[in-house]
Protein backbone atom coordinates (compact mmCIF):
# COMPACT_ATOMS: atom_id res chain seq x y z
CA UNK A 1 0.00 0.00 0.00
CA UNK A 2 1.39 3.54 -0.58
CA UNK A 3 -0.29 6.94 0.13
CA UNK A 4 -2.91 8.78 -2.20
CA UNK A 5 0.28 11.31 -3.05
CA UNK A 6 2.70 8.94 -4.02
CA UNK A 7 0.03 7.05 -6.40
CA UNK A 8 0.00 10.27 -7.75
CA UNK A 9 3.20 10.57 -8.34
CA UNK A 10 4.00 7.57 -10.12
CA UNK A 11 0.68 7.49 -12.20
CA UNK A 12 0.80 10.90 -13.54
CA UNK A 13 2.67 11.31 -16.48
CA UNK A 14 1.46 14.74 -18.20
CA UNK A 15 3.53 18.05 -18.88
CA UNK A 16 5.18 19.40 -15.80
CA UNK A 17 4.77 16.31 -13.78
CA UNK A 18 8.05 14.51 -11.89
CA UNK A 19 7.23 11.18 -13.79
CA UNK A 20 6.44 12.74 -16.86
CA UNK A 21 9.62 14.71 -16.50
CA UNK A 22 11.44 11.53 -16.18
CA UNK A 23 9.83 9.51 -19.32
CA UNK A 24 10.98 12.29 -21.43
CA UNK A 25 14.17 11.44 -20.70
CA UNK A 26 13.79 8.50 -23.01
CA UNK A 27 13.05 7.72 -26.57
CA UNK A 28 9.36 6.51 -26.19
CA UNK A 29 7.64 4.04 -28.57
CA UNK A 30 5.36 6.37 -30.30
CA UNK A 31 4.04 4.45 -33.81
CA UNK A 32 4.50 1.56 -35.51
CA UNK A 33 6.73 2.37 -38.45
CA UNK A 34 4.42 0.62 -41.10
CA UNK A 35 1.38 3.18 -39.86
CA UNK A 36 3.23 5.70 -41.99
CA UNK A 37 4.72 3.26 -44.90
CA UNK A 38 5.14 5.96 -47.89
CA UNK A 39 6.03 9.37 -48.54
CA UNK A 40 3.04 11.39 -48.23
CA UNK A 41 0.83 8.82 -46.81
CA UNK A 42 -2.41 9.55 -44.15
CA UNK A 43 -1.28 11.23 -41.02
CA UNK A 44 -2.24 9.67 -38.01
CA UNK A 45 -3.07 10.89 -34.34
CA UNK A 46 -0.93 9.93 -31.65
CA UNK A 47 -1.47 10.65 -27.63
CA UNK A 48 1.66 10.55 -25.39
CA UNK A 49 1.97 11.48 -22.09
CA UNK A 50 -0.78 13.03 -22.30
CA UNK A 51 -0.08 15.40 -24.88
CA UNK A 52 -2.39 15.06 -28.55
CA UNK A 53 0.25 14.60 -31.44
CA UNK A 54 -0.33 14.17 -35.11
CA UNK A 55 2.56 12.44 -36.70
CA UNK A 56 3.42 12.64 -40.77
CA UNK A 57 5.83 11.52 -43.36
CA UNK A 58 6.74 14.36 -45.51
CA UNK A 59 7.69 14.04 -49.29
CA UNK A 60 11.19 13.69 -48.55
CA UNK A 61 10.55 11.24 -46.42
CA UNK A 62 11.08 12.38 -42.63
CA UNK A 63 8.56 11.99 -40.37
CA UNK A 64 7.51 15.03 -38.06
CA UNK A 65 5.52 14.77 -34.72
CA UNK A 66 3.83 17.75 -33.56
CA UNK A 67 0.71 19.36 -31.34
CA UNK A 68 -1.95 18.27 -33.59
CA UNK A 69 -3.88 21.32 -33.49
CA UNK A 70 -3.45 24.16 -35.97
CA UNK A 71 -1.94 27.10 -34.86
CA UNK A 72 -4.89 29.30 -36.63
CA UNK A 73 -8.06 28.24 -35.10
CA UNK A 74 -7.07 24.63 -33.59
CA UNK A 75 -8.49 22.54 -36.11
CA UNK A 76 -7.25 18.50 -36.09
CA UNK A 77 -4.27 18.52 -38.30
CA UNK A 78 -5.35 15.07 -38.64
CA UNK A 79 -7.39 16.08 -41.61
CA UNK A 80 -4.53 17.98 -43.12
CA UNK A 81 -3.04 17.06 -46.42
CA UNK A 82 0.19 15.70 -46.17
CA UNK A 83 1.75 17.39 -49.83
CA UNK A 84 4.53 18.86 -50.88
CA UNK A 85 6.81 18.38 -47.89
CA UNK A 86 4.51 19.71 -45.48
CA UNK A 87 0.80 19.33 -43.65
CA UNK A 88 -1.77 21.71 -44.54
CA UNK A 89 -4.73 22.21 -42.27
CA UNK A 90 -7.37 22.07 -44.50
CA UNK A 91 -9.49 24.66 -43.17
CA UNK A 92 -7.46 28.05 -44.41
CA UNK A 93 -4.86 26.72 -45.95
CA UNK A 94 -1.93 27.15 -43.00
CA UNK A 95 0.77 24.59 -43.76
CA UNK A 96 3.65 23.09 -41.47
CA UNK A 97 6.64 20.85 -42.18
CA UNK A 98 8.34 18.43 -40.30
CA UNK A 99 9.57 20.77 -37.51
CA UNK A 100 6.20 22.13 -36.66
CA UNK A 101 7.37 25.62 -38.05
CA UNK A 102 4.42 27.10 -40.74
CA UNK A 103 5.64 27.69 -43.86
CA UNK A 104 2.74 29.53 -45.62
CA UNK A 105 0.12 31.57 -44.24
CA UNK A 106 -1.79 31.93 -47.58
CA UNK A 107 -3.78 35.03 -45.64
CA UNK A 108 -0.43 37.40 -44.77
CA UNK A 109 1.51 38.87 -46.74
CA UNK A 110 5.06 36.98 -47.01
CA UNK A 111 6.81 40.33 -46.36
CA UNK A 112 4.68 40.45 -43.09
CA UNK A 113 6.99 37.80 -41.21
CA UNK A 114 4.34 36.45 -39.53
CA UNK A 115 4.46 33.03 -40.95
CA UNK A 116 7.92 32.91 -39.57
CA UNK A 117 6.54 33.62 -36.00
CA UNK A 118 4.33 30.23 -36.15
CA UNK A 119 5.53 27.36 -35.10
CA UNK A 120 4.23 23.96 -33.45
CA UNK A 121 5.88 22.26 -30.81
CA UNK A 122 6.92 19.20 -32.05
CA UNK A 123 9.61 16.16 -31.13
CA UNK A 124 12.85 14.92 -33.02
CA UNK A 125 11.57 10.98 -33.86
CA UNK A 126 13.84 8.02 -35.08
CA UNK A 127 13.31 5.02 -36.96
CA UNK A 128 14.57 2.16 -35.75
CA UNK A 129 13.55 -1.84 -35.23
CA UNK A 130 10.56 -1.42 -36.78
CA UNK A 131 9.09 1.43 -34.44
CA UNK A 132 8.86 5.38 -35.06
CA UNK A 133 10.46 6.76 -31.39
CA UNK A 134 9.86 9.97 -29.82
CA UNK A 135 11.90 12.21 -27.76
CA UNK A 136 10.01 14.25 -25.91
CA UNK A 137 12.49 16.16 -23.02
CA UNK A 138 14.61 19.13 -23.14
CA UNK A 139 17.40 18.95 -26.02
CA UNK A 140 20.57 19.21 -24.17
CA UNK A 141 19.64 15.66 -22.72
CA UNK A 142 18.79 14.14 -26.11
CA UNK A 143 19.89 10.16 -25.19
CA UNK A 144 21.73 7.88 -27.88
CA UNK A 145 19.49 6.16 -29.27
CA UNK A 146 17.83 2.65 -27.96
CA UNK A 147 19.55 -0.32 -27.70
CA UNK A 148 17.53 -3.26 -27.09
CA UNK A 149 18.62 -6.59 -28.49
CA UNK A 150 15.42 -6.61 -30.46
CA UNK A 151 15.80 -3.34 -32.06
CA UNK A 152 18.99 -4.79 -33.76
CA UNK A 153 17.64 -8.23 -35.03
CA UNK A 154 16.87 -8.49 -38.18
CA UNK A 155 13.27 -7.48 -39.38
CA UNK A 156 12.90 -11.73 -40.43
CA UNK A 157 13.34 -12.57 -36.70
CA UNK A 158 10.94 -9.93 -35.20
CA UNK A 159 7.53 -9.22 -34.74
CA UNK A 160 5.43 -5.78 -33.23
CA UNK A 161 1.88 -5.25 -32.58
CA UNK A 162 0.14 -2.67 -29.89
CA UNK A 163 -3.25 -2.26 -28.53
CA UNK A 164 -4.80 0.37 -26.30
CA UNK A 165 -5.68 -0.64 -23.11
CA UNK A 166 -7.96 1.40 -21.08
CA UNK A 167 -5.66 1.91 -17.51
CA UNK A 168 -2.76 3.95 -16.21
CA UNK A 169 0.57 2.54 -17.43
CA UNK A 170 1.74 1.49 -14.08
CA UNK A 171 -1.13 -1.36 -13.39
CA UNK A 172 -0.35 -2.80 -16.90
CA UNK A 173 3.80 -2.16 -15.91
CA UNK A 174 2.96 -4.08 -12.91
CA UNK A 175 1.37 -7.06 -14.45
CA UNK A 176 4.51 -7.03 -16.61
CA UNK A 177 6.82 -7.84 -13.49
CA UNK A 178 3.95 -9.42 -11.27
CA UNK A 179 4.88 -12.77 -12.63
CA UNK A 180 3.57 -14.84 -10.02
CA UNK A 181 0.03 -14.25 -11.97
CA UNK A 182 0.81 -16.64 -14.51
CA UNK A 183 0.39 -19.46 -12.16
CA UNK A 184 -3.40 -18.38 -11.85
CA UNK A 185 -4.23 -15.96 -14.49
CA UNK A 186 -2.86 -17.77 -17.55
CA UNK A 187 -2.79 -21.12 -16.24
CA UNK A 188 -5.35 -22.53 -19.13
CA UNK A 189 -2.95 -20.87 -21.69
CA UNK A 190 0.09 -23.27 -20.85
CA UNK A 191 -1.42 -26.61 -21.50
CA UNK A 192 -3.17 -24.85 -24.91
CA UNK A 193 -0.98 -21.79 -26.38
CA UNK A 194 0.86 -22.90 -29.14
CA UNK A 195 3.38 -20.99 -28.20
CA UNK A 196 3.62 -21.90 -24.41
CA UNK A 197 2.48 -25.50 -24.44
CA UNK A 198 4.57 -29.11 -24.61
CA UNK A 199 7.77 -27.63 -22.85
CA UNK A 200 9.56 -27.83 -19.40
CA UNK A 201 8.36 -24.76 -18.47
CA UNK A 202 4.75 -24.40 -18.74
CA UNK A 203 4.87 -27.80 -16.86
CA UNK A 204 6.22 -25.86 -13.92
CA UNK A 205 5.49 -22.27 -14.40
CA UNK A 206 1.76 -23.59 -13.05
CA UNK A 207 3.63 -24.25 -9.70
CA UNK A 208 1.71 -21.92 -7.45
CA UNK A 209 4.57 -21.56 -4.42
CA UNK A 210 6.53 -18.78 -6.37
CA UNK A 211 9.36 -17.30 -4.60
CA UNK A 212 11.19 -14.15 -5.79
CA UNK A 213 14.72 -13.35 -5.76
CA UNK A 214 15.14 -9.60 -7.02
CA UNK A 215 18.65 -7.81 -7.90
CA UNK A 216 18.82 -4.12 -8.84
CA UNK A 217 19.93 -3.70 -12.20
CA UNK A 218 21.93 -0.56 -13.89
CA UNK A 219 18.43 0.23 -15.42
CA UNK A 220 15.58 -2.01 -13.47
CA UNK A 221 14.85 -5.00 -11.92
CA UNK A 222 16.08 -8.88 -12.37
CA UNK A 223 13.67 -10.20 -11.31
CA UNK A 224 14.18 -14.32 -10.57
CA UNK A 225 10.78 -16.07 -9.99
CA UNK A 226 11.25 -19.70 -8.26
CA UNK A 227 9.24 -22.37 -8.64
CA UNK A 228 9.84 -26.14 -7.69
CA UNK A 229 10.91 -28.75 -10.72
CA UNK A 230 11.87 -32.45 -10.07
CA UNK A 231 13.05 -33.23 -6.54
CA UNK A 232 16.16 -31.57 -5.59
CA UNK A 233 15.98 -28.77 -8.33
CA UNK A 234 14.68 -25.47 -8.47
CA UNK A 235 12.80 -23.77 -12.08
CA UNK A 236 13.80 -20.09 -12.31
CA UNK A 237 11.79 -17.27 -14.02
CA UNK A 238 13.85 -14.35 -14.49
CA UNK A 239 11.90 -11.03 -15.87
CA UNK A 240 13.69 -8.18 -16.79
CA UNK A 241 12.22 -4.71 -16.30
CA UNK A 242 13.92 -2.12 -17.56
CA UNK A 243 13.47 1.62 -17.39
CA UNK A 244 10.84 3.22 -17.48
CA UNK A 245 8.42 0.91 -18.69
CA UNK A 246 9.85 -2.30 -20.33
CA UNK A 247 9.55 -5.78 -19.37
CA UNK A 248 11.38 -9.02 -20.89
CA UNK A 249 9.13 -12.61 -20.15
CA UNK A 250 11.01 -15.30 -19.46
CA UNK A 251 10.86 -17.43 -22.52
CA UNK A 252 10.14 -20.96 -23.04
CA UNK A 253 12.07 -23.83 -24.99
CA UNK A 254 12.25 -23.51 -28.11
CA UNK A 255 10.41 -20.45 -28.50
CA UNK A 256 11.24 -16.92 -29.24
CA UNK A 257 11.66 -14.05 -26.59
CA UNK A 258 8.45 -11.58 -25.90
CA UNK A 259 8.96 -8.29 -24.22
CA UNK A 260 6.35 -5.43 -24.02
CA UNK A 261 6.50 -1.29 -23.23
CA UNK A 262 3.60 -0.03 -21.69
CA UNK A 263 3.22 3.37 -22.88
CA UNK A 264 1.13 6.20 -21.29
CA UNK A 265 -1.03 7.57 -23.66
CA UNK A 266 -2.82 10.12 -21.25
CA UNK A 267 -3.15 9.26 -17.37
CA UNK A 268 -6.28 6.84 -17.96
CA UNK A 269 -5.04 5.15 -21.21
CA UNK A 270 -1.71 3.37 -22.14
CA UNK A 271 -0.57 1.61 -26.03
CA UNK A 272 0.61 -1.95 -24.58
CA UNK A 273 3.56 -2.62 -27.15
CA UNK A 274 4.78 -6.34 -27.73
CA UNK A 275 7.52 -7.73 -29.61
CA UNK A 276 8.10 -11.06 -30.43
CA UNK A 277 11.86 -11.87 -31.53
CA UNK A 278 14.25 -14.46 -32.33
CA UNK A 279 18.27 -13.84 -31.81
CA UNK A 280 19.59 -16.54 -34.07
CA UNK A 281 16.60 -17.35 -36.95
CA UNK A 282 13.72 -15.87 -38.46
CA UNK A 283 10.42 -16.11 -36.91
CA UNK A 284 8.34 -18.77 -39.03
CA UNK A 285 5.49 -18.88 -41.32
CA UNK A 286 3.42 -20.46 -38.88
CA UNK A 287 4.42 -18.18 -35.93
CA UNK A 288 3.61 -15.55 -37.85
CA UNK A 289 0.18 -16.21 -38.93
CA UNK A 290 -0.52 -17.10 -35.16
CA UNK A 291 0.62 -13.62 -33.87
CA UNK A 292 -1.40 -12.12 -36.60
CA UNK A 293 -4.35 -13.75 -34.74
CA UNK A 294 -3.77 -13.12 -31.56
CA UNK A 295 -2.18 -16.15 -30.11
CA UNK A 296 0.94 -15.65 -27.61
CA UNK A 297 1.30 -12.80 -25.90
CA UNK A 298 -0.44 -10.38 -29.18
CA UNK A 299 -4.08 -9.57 -29.25
CA UNK A 300 -6.85 -10.36 -32.09
CA UNK A 301 -7.48 -6.24 -32.81
CA UNK A 302 -10.53 -4.63 -34.47
CA UNK A 303 -9.19 -4.35 -38.18
CA UNK A 304 -7.80 -0.58 -38.67
CA UNK A 305 -7.70 0.22 -35.04
CA UNK A 306 -5.83 -0.85 -32.11
CA UNK A 307 -8.59 -1.71 -29.98
CA UNK A 308 -8.49 -5.42 -28.85
CA UNK A 309 -11.65 -7.44 -30.45
CA UNK A 310 -12.74 -8.96 -26.82
CA UNK A 311 -12.91 -5.49 -24.83
CA UNK A 312 -14.30 -3.46 -21.71
CA UNK A 313 -17.56 -2.99 -23.99
CA UNK A 314 -18.61 -6.83 -24.66
CA UNK A 315 -16.78 -7.92 -20.81
CA UNK A 316 -13.69 -9.77 -23.10
CA UNK A 317 -16.31 -11.90 -24.56
CA UNK A 318 -16.13 -13.53 -20.82
CA UNK A 319 -16.86 -17.44 -21.61
CA UNK A 320 -18.32 -18.81 -18.13
CA UNK A 321 -17.65 -22.50 -19.46
CA UNK A 322 -14.42 -22.21 -20.15
CA UNK A 323 -14.01 -21.17 -16.78
CA UNK A 324 -15.27 -23.89 -14.93
CA UNK A 325 -13.63 -26.16 -17.40
CA UNK A 326 -10.10 -24.57 -16.72
CA UNK A 327 -9.93 -24.13 -20.30
CA UNK A 328 -9.12 -20.88 -19.42
CA UNK A 329 -8.80 -19.75 -15.76
CA UNK A 330 -10.59 -16.56 -15.89
CA UNK A 331 -12.76 -17.42 -18.33
CA UNK A 332 -11.29 -14.80 -20.80
CA UNK A 333 -9.48 -16.22 -24.15
CA UNK A 334 -5.55 -15.41 -24.87
CA UNK A 335 -2.81 -14.26 -22.58
CA UNK A 336 -2.95 -10.17 -23.76
CA UNK A 337 -6.79 -9.92 -22.79
CA UNK A 338 -6.65 -11.80 -19.70
CA UNK A 339 -4.07 -9.29 -19.03
CA UNK A 340 -5.97 -6.44 -20.30
CA UNK A 341 -9.34 -7.63 -18.60
CA UNK A 342 -7.92 -7.97 -14.95
CA UNK A 343 -6.39 -4.44 -15.01
CA UNK A 344 -8.73 -2.36 -16.68
CA UNK A 345 -11.21 -4.01 -13.90
CA UNK A 346 -9.30 -2.05 -11.56
CA UNK A 347 -10.09 1.45 -12.86
CA UNK A 348 -8.85 3.88 -14.93
CA UNK A 349 -5.86 4.52 -11.73
CA UNK A 350 -5.36 2.03 -9.72
CA UNK A 351 -6.14 2.97 -6.10
CA UNK A 352 -3.03 2.01 -4.48
CA UNK A 353 -3.47 3.00 -0.75
CA UNK A 354 -6.25 -0.01 -0.06
CA UNK A 355 -4.17 -2.46 -1.23
CA UNK A 356 -2.93 -5.44 0.78
CA UNK A 357 0.38 -6.25 -0.71
CA UNK A 358 2.10 -9.92 0.38
CA UNK A 359 5.39 -11.41 -0.55
CA UNK A 360 4.80 -11.89 -3.86
CA UNK A 361 4.35 -8.30 -4.81
CA UNK A 362 7.85 -7.33 -3.69
CA UNK A 363 9.05 -6.98 -7.42
CA UNK A 364 6.30 -4.34 -7.96
CA UNK A 365 7.33 -2.38 -4.76
CA UNK A 366 10.66 -2.42 -5.65
CA UNK A 367 9.81 -0.93 -9.14
CA UNK A 368 7.59 1.45 -7.62
CA UNK A 369 10.41 2.87 -5.38
CA UNK A 370 13.10 2.71 -8.36
CA UNK A 371 10.69 4.85 -10.23
CA UNK A 372 9.75 7.07 -7.82
CA UNK A 373 13.83 7.65 -7.10
CA UNK A 374 14.23 8.42 -10.83
CA UNK A 375 11.66 10.55 -10.68
CA UNK A 376 12.64 12.67 -7.70
CA UNK A 377 16.56 12.64 -8.81
CA UNK A 378 15.34 14.17 -12.53
CA UNK A 379 13.44 16.70 -10.65
CA UNK A 380 16.92 17.30 -8.47
CA UNK A 381 18.84 18.08 -11.59
CA UNK A 382 20.00 14.01 -11.57
CA UNK A 383 20.51 11.84 -14.77
CA UNK A 384 18.17 9.50 -15.63
CA UNK A 385 18.70 5.58 -15.02
CA UNK A 386 18.73 3.18 -17.56
CA UNK A 387 19.84 5.22 -20.99
CA UNK A 388 22.74 2.95 -22.11
CA UNK A 389 23.59 0.06 -23.35
CA UNK A 390 24.94 -1.95 -20.63
CA UNK A 391 20.99 -1.17 -19.29
CA UNK A 392 19.35 -1.99 -22.17
CA UNK A 393 21.22 -4.94 -24.07
CA UNK A 394 20.22 -7.93 -21.61
CA UNK A 395 17.83 -10.81 -22.02
CA UNK A 396 14.78 -12.78 -19.78
CA UNK A 397 15.79 -16.17 -19.62
CA UNK A 398 14.60 -19.25 -17.87
CA UNK A 399 16.63 -22.22 -16.43
CA UNK A 400 16.27 -25.37 -13.97
CA UNK A 401 19.37 -25.49 -11.49
CA UNK A 402 20.02 -27.63 -8.26
CA UNK A 403 18.36 -26.23 -4.82
CA UNK A 404 21.69 -25.63 -3.36
CA UNK A 405 23.41 -23.57 -6.68
CA UNK A 406 22.90 -19.76 -6.29
CA UNK A 407 20.51 -18.29 -8.67
CA UNK A 408 22.47 -15.03 -8.85
CA UNK A 409 25.56 -16.63 -10.43
CA UNK A 410 23.67 -17.86 -13.00
CA UNK A 411 20.75 -15.72 -13.87
CA UNK A 412 23.82 -12.55 -14.59
CA UNK A 413 25.56 -14.87 -17.02
CA UNK A 414 21.91 -16.17 -18.67
CA UNK A 415 20.54 -12.55 -19.10
CA UNK A 416 23.56 -11.73 -21.51
CA UNK A 417 23.37 -11.25 -25.21
CA UNK A 418 25.64 -13.47 -26.61
CA UNK A 419 25.63 -12.78 -30.66
CA UNK A 420 25.09 -15.62 -32.78
CA UNK A 421 23.85 -17.80 -29.67
CA UNK A 422 20.24 -18.66 -28.75
CA UNK A 423 18.85 -17.46 -25.45
CA UNK A 424 18.98 -19.48 -22.29
CA UNK A 425 15.59 -21.39 -21.60
CA UNK A 426 13.47 -24.55 -20.41
S1 LIG B 1 -7.69 26.48 -38.51
FE1 LIG B 1 -6.02 25.74 -39.63
S2 LIG B 1 -5.76 27.15 -41.21
FE2 LIG B 1 -7.43 27.93 -40.10
FE1 LIG C 1 -0.01 -11.65 -17.69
Amino acid sequence: MISEEQNALLTQSGPATPMGDLFRRYWIPALLAEELPTADCAPVRVSLLSERLVAFRDTTGRIGLMEEFCAHRGVSLWFGRNEESGLRCPYHGWKYDVTGQCVELPQEAAASGYCQKVKLQSYPCVELGGVIWAYMGPAAEQPPPPSFEWVSVAPSHRFLSKRAQESNYLQALEGGIDSSHVSFLHRGDLNSDPLHRNTQGAKFAKGTNTVFDIHDSTGGLLIGARRSADPGFYYWRVTQWLMPWYTLIPPYQGQALNGHAWVPMDDHNCMAWTVTFHPTRPLSEYELGLMRNGAGVHADLIPGTFRPVANRTNDYLMDREAQAKGRYYSGVKGLAIQDASVQESMGPIADRSKEHLVATDNPIIRARARLRNAALGVQKGEAAPGLDTESQYVRSASFIIPVDDIFQDKAVEAVKVRAGEEHVAV
